[in-house]
């Protein structure tokens, strides 16, 4: 998404073809009184007030906004947008529908509720989805197959919004079970890194621009910043807290003969892992092993360099499975706005407008208001959800107080998920191009050492390219 990086600085440059402009400086407001909206009407803000085609009080459209275009603008020797202007003695010809910026989205779809607004595209369903999981090239294990099937379906029964007067709603009830089962499920899955990379993958398979608010980057958010808890969590455990790291070190592995122990291989393998289940290694061939190994060999060394006397702030959170959850939870639900964001400005190709930009940055607050009216109240949940782009004092909202720590494990993932992924308006980053782009955000001081070696891990585990074109030994599924 545009701002997904707190880095970024407002964007200007290209023109924008479309602007805000009062309503009532292209219709006659008095015409509309409780009649069809002839397009979205905005707040000031830049909230979607009213949708196309509902009727509402001639009160309510004397402040609203309307997107035109600047061709409109300029032949109407427009005044400085937000300076109101009388409306005009006759109404003009309306405005040309939104045009869709993808083949899919020629497509629309009726929205529920009767109401007679239009998708911008068409979000893929459920049953979409997995119909398309069951053509991936590879045969995941068959309990993760059904992990993901089970958690699609609960992932598009979060993100369902609706109508209800003239306020766009989020509908899904029990948002905070779906929730829990949802990331219960994920940090179970963790604990086994084998069958989580096959869950990512298939993640990975079925990613497009036509599920990626409803499906693929939200899980993709919560994946990644629930394992990097889990890494965090052994770091502070074993190593800071017990002094252990010494007994990870050294390994032994192929490409670091020197390094050999007197213990057998699978003995230090097992160590390694601590209780995962280094069996499943044996389902990759031999160099993707010793790939992996040298993967997992570098990220204790990194840990053990650290400075042990300092203070860590990664190094004082909650790694519990309870603070782990409701991490997942927030990961889950901090773009859930995004859902009720005008089209034009989410899947918009070209540079954000300030008022656009402004726009965007509503949408950890505004997630936080939308999920309180359908009784998510966890207060440290809505706190982390707040300041997932705050990781930077460019960062947005702006907030007084210092945000949660799980705050920035949650960003680190969103930004990494949103740079991998194929939207409408760009396509994805590779692995290294992401981790050059969060490289620099490291180095504006966004993230502590430790939570960068166990994140710039954690993606290299799940996205390095071996994982992703591994050729698997045909051993059958456990
Ligand atoms: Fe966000
Ligand atoms: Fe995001």
């Amino acid at each position: 998404m545009s701002g997904e990086s707190p880095g970024d600085a407002p964007r200007t440059g290209e023109i924008t073809d479309r602007i805000l402009v009062l309503f009532t400086e292209v219709y006659a407001a008095s015409e509309f009184d409780r009649q069809p909206l002839p397009c979205d009407i905005y707040t000031q803000e830049g909230v979607v007030r009213a949708m196309k085609g509902q009727r509402v009080p001639v009160e309510r459209l004397a402040n609203s906004w309307i997107w035109v275009d600047k061709t409109f603008a300029r032949l109407r020797g427009q005044a400085p947008v937000n300076a109101p202007v009388a409306a005009p003695e006759e109404p003009l010809p309306a405005i040309a529908p939104r045009v869709a910026t993808h083949p899919s989205q020629s497509a629309r779809t009726p929205a529920a509720h009767g109401e007679t607004q239009e998708e911008e595209w068409r979000e893929e369903s459920a049953d979409q989805l997995e119909r398309r999981s069951d053509q991936v090239a590879f045969e995941p294990f068959a309990e993760v197959r059904a992990g993901f099937k089970r958690n699609l379906h609960q992932c598009k029964e979060l993100f369902q919004k609706g109508f209800l007067g003239r306020k766009i709603i989020l509908t899904s009830k029990n948002n905070k079970a779906i929730s829990e089962s949802l990331v219960s499920y994920l940090d179970e899955l963790l604990t086994q890194p084998f069958h989580a990379a096959d869950y990512i993958e298939l993640v990975n398979a079925v990613r497009q621009p036509e599920n990626y608010t409803t499906y693929a980057h939200p899980s993709g958010v919560t994946f990644y910043a629930m394992a990097i808890m889990r890494k965090l969590m052994m770091l502070k455990e074993d190593f800071l807290e017990k002094r252990n790291i010494g007994r990870w070190l050294p390994i032994k592995t192929r490409k670091n003969p020197r390094t050999a122990g007197a213990l057998p291989f699978s003995m230090q393998l097992s160590r390694y892992f601590d209780s995962q289940k280094a069996g499943i290694l044996l389902k990759y061939k031999e160099r993707e092993r010793e790939d992996l190994l040298e993967g997992m060999n570098d990220l204790m060394h990194e840990y053990a360099a650290l400075d042990m006397a300092r203070d860590w702030p990664s190094m004082r959170v909650d790694y519990s499975r309870p603070n782990r959850l409701l991490v997942g939870m927030a990961a889950l639900n901090c773009d859930i706005a995004k859902l009720i964001l005008p089209n034009e400005v989410i899947n918009k190709p070209d540079s954000l407008d300030p008022v656009e930009m402004q726009m965007m940055q509503t949408h950890p607050l505004l997630g936080i208001f939308l999920l309180k009216e359908v009784g998510f109240d966890s207060p440290r949940v809505l706190a982390y959800i707040l300041g997932h782009h705050r990781l930077l004092p460019a960062g947005y909202p702006p907030l007084r107080n210092n945000i949660f720590f799980e705050s920035r494990i949650i960003g680190i993932a969103d930004m990494y998920d949103a740079m991998r992924s194929p939207k409408f308006y760009k396509g994805a980053l590779t692995h290294e191009a992401a981790i050059v782009e969060l490289e620099k955000i490291h180095q504006a001081g966004a993230f502590d050492a430790p939570l960068w070696i166990a994140a710039r891990h954690t993606f290299r585990e799940f996205n390095h390219d071996l994982v992703a074109t591994r050729n698997r030994l045909s051993i059958a599924p456990a």
